[in-house]
């Protein structure tokens, strides 16, 4: 089993919208995945766990605050093979139970997903989607409790690694201070658009400040991807043929890979 956590500390990236078809692709291809959302605007769970997120009896704020519920408690089936750790906005309140100094504030995942580790019929992967934020609870407890990690880079903003620097350093803070063994498994461009100018320069930068840590497979900007959100489907639900399917098909191939080789950027 391994622990891929999805981070950027800026919102609208793609992060949602690549664990959601990622995991989608993967569990039909027979790999037993699980997502995770970290993120209290549930838009993962949106997505995936098709009802309103304030409908699941659990959620990830249950799963950290509650010593007694185990990830299987929590867990929502999506399908055969992928299964979904919901969130929503009560996730703070619940979090807010654990006193300040508790351990669950940074080892609550870890400890809970140490327990499904191994096991019979178990997870292949677990995808993390993170809220937009460089530090807080929610990020520690992903970086803390996962092996790599995974940037994506919005490919239509001038604006895209501003802040990137900080980003990193906070989670290479956080790996020293949790004994995580996290390392960056790659970047990956979204929103891709070859038209632009903005998109060209974009690439540009990351292909000079990430080298081979980027991801050759680009996510090109795709209006079916968005129709798919608002739906609340996987873009292989919605059209197989399209091509943010053939762009998340190929992501997934590479990232596979990459996981499976150790391969380090
Ligand atoms: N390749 C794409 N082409 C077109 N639209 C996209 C693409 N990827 C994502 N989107 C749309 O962009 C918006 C932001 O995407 P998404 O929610 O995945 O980002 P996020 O990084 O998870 O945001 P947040 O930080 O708020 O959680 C959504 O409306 C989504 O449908
Ligand atoms: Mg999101």
């Amino acid at each position: 089993m391994r622990i891929i956590t999805f981070a950027n500390h800026k919102g609208g990236v793609g992060k949602t919208t690549t664990v959601v078809n990622t995991a989608d692709i993967l569990s039909r291809w027979g790999k037993r995945i699980l997502v995770v959302d970290m993120d209290p605007q549930g838009n993962s769970t949106l997505t995936l766990g098709r009802k309103d997120p304030f409908e699941h009896q659990y959620t990830i704020g249950h799963l950290l605050a509650d010593k007694e519920l185990s990830v299987a408690d929590c867990a929502h089936s999506v399908n055969g093979n992928l299964d979904l750790i919901p969130s929503n906005l009560h996730a703070y309140s619940q979090l807010a139970l654990l006193p300040p100094n508790s351990a669950k504030r940074i080892f609550g995942l870890r400890e809970k997903l140490e327990a499904v580790r191994g096991a019979d019929n178990g997870y292949d992967l677990v995808l993390v989607d993170c809220p937009p934020q460089i530090e807080g609870p929610l990020i520690t407890n992903a970086v803390a409790a996962s092996d790599v990690y995974i940037l994506p880079v919005d490919g239509e903003s001038l604006y895209a690694l501003q802040g990137t620097n900080h980003l990193i350093q906070a989670i290479e803070a956080i790996r020293e201070d949790t004994n995580s063994d996290i390392r960056l498994l790659g970047v990956l461009v979204t929103m891709y658009n070859p038209r632009t100018t903005a998109s060209r320069l974009v690439m540009d930068a990351v292909r000079e400040f990430f080298g081979d840590a980027l991801f050759q497979t680009v996510i090109r900007r795709n209006t079916t991807l968005n129709k798919a959100n608002l739906s609340q489907q996987s873009i292989f639900d919605l059209d197989p043929a399209s091509f943010g399917c053939q762009d998340y098909q190929k992501f997934a191939t590479e990232m596979l890979s990459r996981v499976e080789t150790g391969q380090k950027p």
